[in-house]
């Protein structure tokens, strides 16, 4: 694992978008797996800048998020499928029939999870993963438990999570309970993983990520066991290594 601390969350974001836009330059038909959360905003804006000055063309990228609430509709404005259009598809050329979001609305989620994992086979695998990390240290919405699961997965939200997310509703009551997120196999078949981690409130979740340990109840641990993970912290994050 190679851990860069750096100064402040502007250069994190640019690092990150440099990372990927290197990723989409070195390979046609990239596989992006992205994430949401507050965290990648800046490295949005950074690859739609880079867009913007013709210096990245996603033409042929493919791309998967990490996950999606189960009972919000797609133009709801704290869907994530919402989110990805709002601050990055709608601004740059990813194809539409490239762009894999889960979303269940009416459909058995069993078949929705197991089908995303075919998507995501057929596809080649992810090149390039990019991650947040939870205050409770979890990855996509694998969150801390006795067992994680590998694959594409419905997953009942943590007390942590609702009460973490519920700055985003008009009022903790209309957080999702349920979600779909990719399994820690999924993450973990990934050639490459960043995960970016801004802020003091994710130090604690920071330093048990890198302990030297992994646990199940620490879900982002299991990438110590992953060949190429780069992990962007800024300072605050970092605090307590
Ligand atoms: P955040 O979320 O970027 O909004 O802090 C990260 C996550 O929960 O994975």
């Amino acid at each position: 694992m190679r851990i860069k601390t750096i100064d402040n969350y502007n250069e994190l974001s640019e690092q990150a978008a440099d990372i990927v836009a290197i990723e989409v330059q070195t390979k046609k038909n990239t596989v992006l797996g992205l994430p949401t959360g507050s965290t990648p905003l800046g490295m949005y804006a950074c690859l739609v800048k880079m867009y913007k000055k013709n210096e990245i063309d996603f033409k042929n990228v493919i791309t998967f998020n990490l996950d999606e609430y189960i009972g919000l509709p797609p133009d709801h404005p704290q869907s994530y499928n919402y989110y990805m259009h709002s601050n990055f598809f709608d601004h740059v050329n990813v194809k539409k029939s490239n762009i894999h979001i889960p979303h269940c609305k009416d459909q058995d989620p069993i078949l929705i999870c197991r089908e995303y994992e075919q998507n995501i086979k057929r596809a080649g695998g992810i090149d390039l993963q990019i991650l947040g990390i939870g205050t409770n240290g979890h990855i996509g919405f694998n969150e801390p438990d006795e067992y994680l699961y590998t694959e594409t997965h419905l997953v009942e939200l943590t007390e942590e999570t609702i009460e973490a997310n519920s700055r985003f509703f008009k009022s903790r009551d209309e957080v999702p309970l349920q979600a779909v997120t990719m399994g820690v196999g999924s993450i973990m078949g990934a050639a490459k993983i960043i995960l970016l981690a801004s802020g003091e409130s994710k130090a604690e979740a920071v330093k048990e990520m890198l302990s030297g340990k992994v646990t199940t109840r620490v879900p982002a641990s299991f990438l110590q066991l992953h060949r190429d993970v780069t992990v962007l912290v800024d300072i605050e994050a970092a605090s307590l290594l």
